[in-house]
Order: C-alpha cells, then structure tokens, then sequence
C-alpha cells in the first residue's frame, strides 16, 4: 500500500507546471491556473459584487479545501485589494494534506509575474510547514491566513468559523474519493454562514447530491474553458445551535459597532493583544503602572524561544506548536535582527537524562520538517554551538534569542496604539456599557467598551477574574560579560537551564524557580543555582566564562515573576461571571454527562490574556490573535479542543466536576 507523504510530491512538465505524482493529477489548469480561478472560484462566488457591496470595516470569510500552490488564495486577494473598502479584512482558511515545500512554492508561484506582489508577502513567511494549525497576518493585518495542515476530515470538525464563501477544490474526485465525502459537506454546511456561497470546478453528481444533501441549493454552470460544466450553490438551512458546551459557546459581538479596547498591563501578552487589535483597526489603550511598558516579567533581557513539544500532541504540546510557528513569522515580520532585539541563532534542547532523549527521538521520528526540528549527536550539537557539549540533543535551527522589551516595544509603535504609563488600575467597572479602569481614588483612567486583563498573576485583584488559579512564581536571570572563548558560542542551549550567545556581549542565564520569595531583589543564592546549570549545560563554556564568575553576590542579575496556572496553560478569552456560572451548570456537580442548554453568562466585552508561565516570549504573539479573533467574532486561529484547553472557564467546570466526583465518594 501506498504510504502518504508529509510534503507535496511534485513533477514538473517541460513548461514548468506543477504535478502531483501522489494523486496523478494537476494543480490548476495547463491553459492557464489563473483565469480557471477567477472562473471557478471568484466569479461563481459573486465575490466582485459581494465585496463591493461591504460596508466599512467588514470582515468576510473564505474557507478552501486544498491550499496547493496557495493560487486561489493570492487570486482572491489580489481581488479584495482591488475591490473591497480600505479598512475591511479578509479571512482565508484552507485546509491542506500535503503542503508543498518552501521551495516547490517558491517554484510554483514564480509562474505568475502579475501575483508577485502579493506572492512575496506570502513567500516571506512561509517555511515548510509543520502538521496543525498556522497562522499568518499579511498586508499589515489586513489578510489572515489560517492553513489548516491535515486531512480535511480531521481539522475542519475542530474549525471554529462562519465561512461566507467556499472555494471546494482538492483533485478531481476520481483520483482523490477520499477527500469528496459526504462528512466533507457536513462540515462545510456546519461552518457555513446564512446564504454562504460555494463553487467548485468539478460537475460530478455524487458532489451535487451530497452538497444539496448537506443544505447547498446546487446548480450546473458553464465550466472554464474546455470543461463543459461545473457546479456553484448557496446555504439554503440556517446554523443550528449547538449546545454541547455552552460554557464555551461565543460571547458574539457587542451591539456597539465602537471599537475601542482597554489593555490592563503592558507586558507580551498586553503587547501581543494590543497589537493583535491594533492591526484590526481598534484604538487600543493599554495602562501600565511602571514608567515604562515592559517592566516585570517581561523585562528580561534575554529571553530564549522554546518549543517544548511532546510526542503525544496533547493539548498543550500543539498548542506550543502553533504559537512557536506565529511568533517566528510575527518577529521575522515587525523586529529587525541585531545585537539588542533578537537572533534567530538556533536553540540546541540538551537531552538532560535517558528518559528526556527518548523523547526527544519520539519527536524527531515524527515528520517534522528538517528545518523545524532534527536531533543531533553530541559531536554535532558541539559543531552547531561552537563549543564543545556533552550531550545529544533536538536542534531548532530557526528558534533564537529575544530582548522581550524590544518586541513589546515596537508592538507598541503601532499608531493605533497609546500607551499609559504610571498608571494602576485597581478595580474594573462596568458604566454605560464602557469598562472603566479606576485608580486608587476611583477616578476613571481610561474606558473602552472592550477591556483585556493583562496583568499577569495580578490579573486576580480584579474581582471578575478574582476566582482564577493563577499563582506567582519568582525566577532570576544571572548576567555574565563575554569572554573571547565564550563570544565562540553561535546557538541557544538550554537544558535545565539556559545561556544564549552575548547580547551587546553580555550573557544571560537562567532560571531560577523559587515558591517561597515574591520579591525581586536578587539574591546570591540563584546566582549560584544558575552558575550550577551552566556547569550541566556545557562544561567548556563554564570553563570559558571561569574569570567572570567572582562573589555570587555582586554578579548582575534580575529577578521577576512568572504567572502559571495549575495545568501550565495560559488562560486567554473571554471572562465569565463565576456565581452565575456555579448556578447555570450545577447540574454538572451531580451528573457530568449532563448538557443544560442555558448560555452562560460573560461579562460583555470582558477578555483575560495571562499565565504564560515560563514561555510567554513563544506563547504570547499567539495569544493576541487568539484574544482578536474571541472579541471580533472571527474565525478561531487554534483547534477548538486546544482554545477550550486554554479558556478561563475550563477551572469554573472542572471544580463543579470535581465536585460531583468528591461528593460521590463521601461515605456521609
Ligand atoms: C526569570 C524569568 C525567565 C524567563 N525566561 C523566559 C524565556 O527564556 N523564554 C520565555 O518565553 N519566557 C520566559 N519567561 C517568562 C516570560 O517572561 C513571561 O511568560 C512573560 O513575560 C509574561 O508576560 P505577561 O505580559 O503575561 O506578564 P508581565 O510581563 O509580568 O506583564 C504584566 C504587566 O502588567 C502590569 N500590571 C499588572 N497589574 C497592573 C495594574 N493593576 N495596573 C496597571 N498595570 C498592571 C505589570 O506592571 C506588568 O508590566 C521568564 C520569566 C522569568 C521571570
Ligand atoms: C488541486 S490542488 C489545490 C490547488 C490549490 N487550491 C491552489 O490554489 O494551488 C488540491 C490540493 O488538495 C490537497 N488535498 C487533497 N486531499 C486532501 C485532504 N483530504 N485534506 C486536505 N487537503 C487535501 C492536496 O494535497 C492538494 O494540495
């Protein structure tokens, strides 16, 4: 049997054209791919008029089956640009197998000089493709793009998202009977908004019977060029409302078309939202209580990007995954490398005992893309680093360092963007439908009909989000000057602790976990702890640095807080009133099974984006989007069973469980 590859497996022919040797089929028309799309796709979508038609600020969504070569996707927006009002955004989701190497894509799309604008920008940020879901912000904004990796059939059932038009492509159906399923149309017409659109190039009845079995009114049209015919239709049914968890159902939109936000701290994750909406032409105000943004946790100044994946893609583990892959393109997108904001130097993982390998290699077996992530030996790992290392290891070759103040420091330059400084929000207050942040004498400092908690471990002096298990952890970073032996070292290592190359030739170890302090004064004892990691890390750089190393007490270093949660996930959406919601579901405390149909109660226009614990540099560009899309009503950019596993009312349903498992075991 015929396995499946990780990639595209492309032919050429002699005039450059694409091939699938997998499926035996062509990626768009030999005639000419271009007007075939704007044939099939555009037109039978009614996407001029429809898009003429938007009123400002609109959003409109497109859902594709099979990216390819990502044509379609440039073709309508190339369209949009030309046709849609200035500040309107476009959401393309497609879904896809088998996606082609940076390099076939680069190949492939080179055969359109009239798409290269819009095929650089693209380009840019695309590097072969890891399984999951992946995130990309073009046209400052503009334009996302969620690429779906995977069989249809497993991500659209975890695709969140009211699609307005669907471009049905993927090969014919002869050569791929797999993907043109009636659980396919299922899921099309589930993720359909009223009146939704679909064309396809294809007339097979199977596909006409199985669309108007799922809802779509199908009709026959002429096909592009040679093909006789092909087919469009419209959503005839209306969405039903699921209730399977109405705990985590959408809050909506607010009625009030005004969108202005409130960002309460203005650490990554602050900067992260901010930026998020910022892009989606909110005016977003972020407090913060120090002099400058960027003053606790993230005030680091050297942050390591680690992907800590698992073989088992648990929640968490993808969750990881789909942030590291954003936040790549977010910093190659908004922050120039250099020897103060950040280097994508590499991050060597060293294998710290023979369970930790054993993971490692589990991970490496997967097929990840070489440029994602590969194992090294010992002697290896020593070429990449510079410097001798003992150990073997995972190399992430596009992973690096981050000076985090720099990232949230140019997030922050966005002109939709001001930034409130020594101010302290103490409480939250809902007036006239606008959240208000007072200060110590009540008076108002800012207020916005959206208001987003970003305040860390903090985040719990608000009383609607007083109820969340967020807890502080102190960890301390030791700074060390160069030496010439160290200013060898060229990647990241990290193992149980970490040191990245200089920064402006200083050297910055970490971490620290200490549960028993909450203040930042540095202390000599983590001094020692971290110079004790670095002795694991790499006992020639150790070496190296030796001179440097004098009284523990007087070596530079900066202590904050990191925010966790009990499961290690951040918590980011939207905020639910916690009484209303023990009452709402108490039925769950005494059947879990059960699914009440009452919506829950949120607090409108009220979000959280904290406890990011240890990896918030990877973790939060991610989150803004997440937080975006939660307030804008867009399509989600995370599987649903991650979002839920990231939501902030998965504490709220948990206790009420627990508290039907406790209460079924006590004898009284
Ligand atoms: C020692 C150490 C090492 C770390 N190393 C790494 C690493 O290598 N890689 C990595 O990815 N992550 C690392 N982290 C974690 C990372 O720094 C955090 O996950 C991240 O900074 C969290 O960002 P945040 O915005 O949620 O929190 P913070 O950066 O703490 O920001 C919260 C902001 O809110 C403000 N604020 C709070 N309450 C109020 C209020 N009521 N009114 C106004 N303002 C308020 C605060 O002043 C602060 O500026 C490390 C953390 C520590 C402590
Ligand atoms: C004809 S090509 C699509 C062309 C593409 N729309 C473009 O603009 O270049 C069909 C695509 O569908 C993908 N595909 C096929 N079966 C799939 C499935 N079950 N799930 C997701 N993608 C699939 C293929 O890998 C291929 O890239």
């Amino acid at each position: 049997m015929k396995t499946s590859p990780p990639f595209a497996e492309l032919s050429w022919s002699d005039d450059g054209q694409p091939f699938s040797t997998y499926f035996g089929d062509v990626y768009f028309s030999r005639e000419s791919g271009l007007e075939e799309t704007r044939h099939v796709f555009l037109q039978h979508n009614d996407l001029d008029q429809r898009w003429a038609a938007l009123p400002p600020g609109a959003t409109f969504c497109i859902g594709e089956t099979g990216f390819g070569t990502g044509l379609n996707f440039l073709c309508a927006w190339q369209r949009w640009e030309q046709l849609a009002p200035a500040d309107a955004r476009l959401h393309f989701i497609s879904s896809e197998k088998y996606p082609l190497s940076s390099e076939d894509m680069r190949r492939a799309l080179a055969l359109w000089p009239e798409l290269q604008p819009w095929a650089s920008q693209l380009l840019a940020q695309y590097s072969d493709l890891t399984a999951g879901w992946q995130q990309f912000s073009l046209a400052a904004g503009r334009v996302t793009l969620t690429l779906l990796v995977g069989d249809l059939l497993d991500t659209l059932p975890q695709l969140d998202a009211q699609v307005d038009a669907w471009f049905l492509d993927g090969f014919a159906p002869a050569k791929n009977p797999d993907m043109w399923q009636p659980a396919l149309y299922q899921q099309m017409a589930r993720l359909s908004r009223p009146g939704a659109t679909v064309a396809t190039f294809t007339s097979v009845g199977d596909v006409r019977r199985g669309l108007q079995a799922a809802g779509f009114d199908m009709r026959k049209v002429k096909g592009y060029g040679r093909k006789r015919e092909m087919l469009c239709g419209r959503m005839q049914g209306l969405p039903e409302t699921d209730w399977s968890a109405p705990w985590y159902q959408r809050p909506g939109t607010l009625p009030d078309g005004e969108r202005r936000a409130l960002i309460i701290g203005s650490g990554l994750s602050g900067c992260c939202t901010a930026f998020a909406l910022a892009r989606r032409g909110w005016q977003v105000t972020v407090i913060e209580r120090h002099a400058t943004a960027a003053a606790e946790a993230s005030g680091n100044t050297q942050g390591i990007l680690y992907c800590k994946l698992s073989p088992h893609q648990t929640p968490l583990s993808r969750f990881v995954q789909a942030s590291y892959t954003y936040c790549l393109r977010l910093l190659h997108e908004v922050l120039p490398q250099g020897d103060s904001t950040w280097a994508a130097c590499g991050v060597l993982q060293l294998s710290t005992d023979d369970k930790e390998r054993q993971r490692q290699l589990a991970l490496a077996d997967q097929d990840y893309p070489h440029s994602f992530l590969h194992s090294v030996d010992a002697e290896q790992a020593s070429a990449l680093a510079g410097l001798a290392v003992q150990r073997p290891g995972l190399f992430f070759p596009g992973a690096g360092w981050v000076n985090p103040p720099s990232l949230c420091q140019a997030l922050l330059q966005h002109p939709n963007i001001r930034l409130l400084t020594n101010n302290e929000a103490l409480q939250l207050q809902q007036r006239d439908q606008h959240w208000h942040a007072l200060d110590a004498q009540g008076h108002s400092i800012a207020n916005a009909t959206v208001a987003v908690i970003c305040s860390a471990a903090d985040s719990r002096r608000f009383h609607q989000s007083s109820h969340l298990p967020l807890k502080a952890i102190r960890g301390q970073i030791t700074e060390l000057p160069a030496t010439a032996p160290s200013r060898q070292l060229r990647t990241v290592l990290c193992a149980e602790g970490y040191i990245s190359p200089a920064r402006q030739d200083r050297h910055h170890l970490g971490a620290s976990f200490r549960f028993d302090r909450l203040d930042s004064e540095p202390s000599a004892e983590e001094n020692l702890g971290n110079l004790a990691l670095l002795d694991k890390l790499s006992p020639a750089l150790a070496e190296a640095l030796q001179p440097q190393r004098q009284d523990p007490a007087t070596l530079a270093a900066r202590a904050a807080l990191r925010c966790t949660s009990p499961d290690y996930l951040p918590l980011i959406g939207p905020l639910a009133e916690a009484q209303a919601f023990n009452e709402d579901y108490a039925v769950l405390g005494k059947d879990a099974s059960k699914q009440p149909a009452t919506p829950a109660h949120w607090y409108p226009g009220l979000y959280i984006n904290a406890g990011h614990g240890s990896r918030g540099l990877v973790s939060c560009p991610l989150s803004g989007e997440l937080i975006a899309a939660w307030i804008g009503d867009e399509p989600l950019p995370l599987p649903l069973d991650v979002a839920q596993a990231v939501h902030p009312s998965r504490f709220l349903l948990r206790q009420l469980i627990r508290g039907q498992n406790s209460k079924a075991t006590d004898p009284s």
